[in-house]
């Protein structure tokens, strides 16, 4: 099913612009990722490095590494801080320690859709978080999507809170994640991803929630039978370079990586929207037991979770909110 979504995903581009100026000096690009070979955001690096590699004419070469093989999404993070890796790309939720303003992401049905998404990110507000993102070791360079998160689990279907009621569900490290799910009735577990198939395979945790395309690409359909459209939150991707590789980079090949995220990241969401329903379906046809909510079981998710907006509104700083709302 992978490499049949594989190869339904939008073509990579054409690379196009000039060849950037640089100081004669060849240089190696790490890029580590947390999700898996097969999914939307390593398709998007595979766009990257041919970018970067064809405007600097070789003179920086790109290396790709998935799954975390390099660390899952903080120790990548850490690794770009002490200059042992250059880039990667984690969700928002795991840098709420070093960044407060993104827990505002984490907030339950905060985007109506992905053009409201974007519209935030690629706007005024998703500008000023890459500028506070652009410290303690890190440069950030855009956006891309990990996109709506959707609940899986190994016991029973899930269409209200009640039906969740005690379930050990793993989640991303990230407080509000973990607000949401006790405010819902069920059990969670903050976990790495690293550790997560084990976990649901040996019964550690029983669920989990992740977009469709991480759902199959990281094989849970094989330890979970059901699974619920809930779209819950959705979470950006932001690309971060090492501060201190940046800094040793001429001019023009800033200028080149800014570039070649931004055309990055436009293409992954492109490839992840294409890829998202096409996905579901491929995991209702290979068995999967999924609960389409209907609108009225949505908004008893909403007033449920509304605790949770009241209590981090004063956290978070309800300007921001409004300023998202706004855009709405
Ligand atoms: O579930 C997570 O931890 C994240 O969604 C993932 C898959 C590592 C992508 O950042």
């Amino acid at each position: 099913a992978t490499a049949q979504a594989a190869s339904e995903m939008p073509p990579i581009p054409e690379v196009d612009g000039p060849v950037a100026e640089g100081d004669g000096n060849d240089y190696t690009l790490k890029f580590s990722i947390g999700t898996t070979q097969s999914g939307a955001q390593y398709r998007g690096l595979e766009y990257f490095e041919d970018i970067v590699e064809a405007r600097s004419d070789g003179h920086i070469q790109v290396e790709l590494f998935h799954s975390a093989q390099l660390g899952d999404d903080l120790q990548a993070v850490s690794a770009l801080q002490s200059g042992t890796l250059e880039m990667t790309s984690p969700s928002t939720s795991p840098l709420v320690n070093m960044f407060p303003e993104f827990a505002v992401f984490d907030l339950p049905f905060l985007f109506p859709t992905p053009e409201v998404a974007d519209e935030v990110l690629d706007g005024e507000i998703g500008d000023r978080m890459l500028e506070t993102a652009s410290t303690n070791g890190l440069k950030a360079l855009g956006w891309a999507e990990n996109g709506y998160r959707q609940l899986t689990n190994s016991q029973n279907a899930v269409a209200s809170p009640e039906d969740l009621d005690g379930l050990k569900v793993r989640t991303m490290q990230n407080p509000i994640h973990l607000d949401i799910w006790k405010t819902l009735g069920a059990n969670p577990t903050p976990m790495s991803f690293a550790e997560l198939f084990t976990a649901l395979e040996q019964g550690v945790v029983d669920g989990q929630e992740n977009p469709w395309i991480t759902i199959q690409s990281s094989k849970f359909n094989e330890v979970q039978d059901y699974a619920t459209e809930s779209n819950h939150v959705y979470t950006p991707f932001i690309t971060l370079v090492s501060e201190r590789f940046w800094s040793r980079l001429p001019e023009g090949y800033q200028d080149l990586l800014s570039d070649a995220a931004k055309q990055m990241g436009d293409y992954q969401r492109e490839v992840s929207r294409t890829l998202n329903d096409q996905i579901k379906q491929e995991l209702m046809d290979e068995g999967m037991n999924i609960t389409e909510l209907t609108p009225e079981q949505v908004a008893t998710f909403q007033e449920t979770l509304s605790p949770v907006y009241d209590e981090w509104r004063e956290k978070i700083g309800g300007e921001l909110i409004d300023d998202i709302r706004a855009v709405s």
